[in-house]
């Protein structure tokens, strides 16, 4: 019978035996994937797995330190990386989602690959992949299909000629959480929503700037900590908010305004192929909305997305 320690169990035996004495480098994204995989490793290798964390300025706000200091916490052997200036550089200008996507990738790996190349002697890229980007991957990249060029699969720097190492790969969502808790990961970082590996540059449509992102740290950041204070946040597979390349206009004392809107999205899921918008309560709504036009310099409306996936999507691109 499959359980949480049993899998523990086998797989770290499994490790040693495949990985003996090499060197295992592991990217880690903040999500949980990734974060299981690199302590089931360290379980079996300790500090042969060196794992890389990149900030590519593109994190909810105040994301990358908290979740490097609890890898650290965690007794993870981790690289925290500032790439911020190199990211926001190559997309300087670019609006069109899919080139947004290729581009973040292609710096992800410029920078994971620089800093591979400092440790002596790797063998082995380990990954967080699970059993459904398994799946997806083929499908997205099938003759039919290019929804969208998704995910975390692939990608990686093939003249450093690693062997790849999965010891997620045949597992579901549901499971890596409960192998996650069976490690002792903290349930707070096993119950984080899911978040789009290009992150907020997918959230801020059209160009993306500093101020953008600023703005929309902010706004995230009320609105999920809206959901944390009230209860709410364990009951929504995921939230966000999307600023929109609209301005409106708006009035301020005797002045008018003409400022951006953002758009809040919660969706219930079960595996992101299908989602239904969230009823929150109203009062709840009415709130957050308030607390971010007036806290939020910039932003003066504030709408609330109610479609359905299909045919909308969760991201707005
Ligand atoms: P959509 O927008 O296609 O999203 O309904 C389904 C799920 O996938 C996430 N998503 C991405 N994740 N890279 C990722 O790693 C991406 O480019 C990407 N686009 C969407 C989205 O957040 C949702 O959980």
């Amino acid at each position: 019978d499959w359980t949480p320690g049993s899998f523990v169990d086998t797989t770290v035996k499994e490790l040693k035996t495949k990985l003996g004495n090499d060197k295992v480098v592991l990217g880690l994204s903040g999500g949980v994937d990734s974060t299981v995989a690199g302590v089931l490793l360290n379980k079996a290798i300790h500090d042969n797995l060196t794992c890389i964390f990149v900030d590519n300025g593109l994190l909810r706000k105040n994301e990358f330190q908290t979740v490097l200091d609890s890898y650290k916490h965690m007794g993870l052997n981790v690289i925290g990386v500032d790439a911020r200036k190199h990211f926001l550089d190559a997309l300087a200008g670019v609006s069109d989602p899919e080139t947004k996507r290729k581009i973040i990738g292609r710096v992800f790996i410029e920078v994971f690959d620089r800093e591979a190349h400092k440790i002596q002697n790797v063998k082995w890229l380990a990954q967080g992949t699970i059993y459904p980007d398994v799946i997806e991957s083929v499908s997205v990249n099938g003759p039919s299909a290019t929804i969208k060029s998704h995910h975390n699969v692939g990608g990686l720097p093939e003249e450093m000629n690693l062997k790849v190492v999965e010891p997620l790969n045949l597992l579901f969502k549901d499971e890596v959480r409960r192998v996650g808790k069976a490690l002792g990961i903290s349930p707070a970082l096993l119950g984080r929503h899911p978040f789009p590996g290009p992150g907020l540059a997918i959230r801020i449509l059209g160009d993306i700037t500093q101020e953008k992102i600023d703005i929309l740290q902010q706004v995230d950041h009320i609105f999920i900590q809206g959901l944390k204070d009230n209860e709410l946040y364990d009951r929504v597979w995921q939230a966000g908010a999307m600023l929109l390349p609209v301005q409106s206009v708006g009035v301020m004392g005797d002045e008018r305004t003409y400022e951006r809107v953002v758009a809040l999205r919660a969706v219930e899921s079960t595996d992101g192929m299908t989602a239904d918008w969230v009823h929150l309560p109203y009062e709840f709504l009415a709130k957050v909305s308030n607390d971010i036009i007036n806290k939020v310099k910039g932003v003066n409306r504030v709408v609330y997305d109610i479609s359905s996936k299909p045919p909308a999507t969760i991201e707005w691109e």
